[in-house]
């Protein structure tokens, strides 16, 4: 299940049931959702006024979401045109950011933050985590995570080992949560607009982490279609920590 997002809603929504009405028998119903179930809402509802039965239909509505995320970054040009075309979309996305891309870079990674996409780590350099050994990799990842702190003020929560290259001694050795996807474009591979989205759409779910990279025009110029091609078919983007990851 993927519905972190459809139940902060919904939360919201019973919370808000809970005011309006006044009574604490709305707040505690909402244990019931912790299952999943998304009907707990209409069940407590007295007779209510026709706008927020509207409103409740419209929250249902808009749950196709989806997260693009992007490995490799920043790229001085790449990153660039990305960000402007979301911005220009009104979209977030997450970035994996890689340590060794970052200086001279630090404006981007500012940027990132300040138009509310999802900053995390990628490790200091693009390596296969599982050949590494454990204390070599912490000392990666921490790498990375200073000197992201030292640009947004934040230390990131996730992390994207390269290639998905992961195992259980690194997971008890490291305590961000990585993420992985869904979706693989190959944008890498195929370096080719038309062919990523293709690609994309064919596989495309709601709930879905798209993987992509911002260091190749041609990964931009797809993203920014895929955008504007799935926004029109009903999906919301949203950042990875907006999407529950089992
Ligand atoms: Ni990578």
């Amino acid at each position: 299940m993927r519905m972190r997002g459809a139940k902060r809603l919904l939360f919201a929504l019973i919370l808000f049931d809970g005011l309006l009405f006044g009574t604490l028998g709305a707040v505690v119903q909402t244990g019931r959702f912790a299952d999943g179930a998304l009907q707990a809402g209409s069940v407590m509802k007295p007779a209510e006024p026709e706008p927020e039965e509207g409103q409740e239909q419209g929250i249902k509505s808009v749950q196709k979401l989806l997260a693009l995320t992007f490995d490799d970054g920043p790229s001085a040009e790449c990153t660039k045109v990305l960000l402007d075309g979301l911005k220009q979309r009104g979209i977030h996305a997450t970035f994996f950011l890689m340590g060794e891309n970052i200086p001279g870079k630090e404006a981007l990674v500012v940027r990132m933050k300040e138009e509310g996409h999802l900053i995390a780590n990628h490790g200091y350099r693009h390596v296969q985590m599982t050949h590494e050994g454990e204390e070599a990799v912490a000392e990666s990842v921490e790498k990375a995570q200073e000197m992201i702190e030292a640009i947004t003020g934040e230390e990131p929560e996730f992390l994207r080992p390269p290639y998905g290259d992961w195992n259980e001694k690194l997971a008890e050795r490291c305590d961000l949560t990585t993420v992985f996807w869904n979706v693989d474009s190959l944008d890498w591979k195929l370096r080719n607009v038309e062919k990523i989205v293709r690609r994309v759409k064919k596989q495309v779910r709601n709930g879905d982490i798209i993987l992509m990279h911002d260091i190749f025009p041609e990964s931009v110029e797809a993203a920014l279609e895929l955008a504007d091609q799935l926004g029109a078919e009903g999906y919301m983007f949203v950042t990875v920590d907006e999407l529950l990851i089992d």
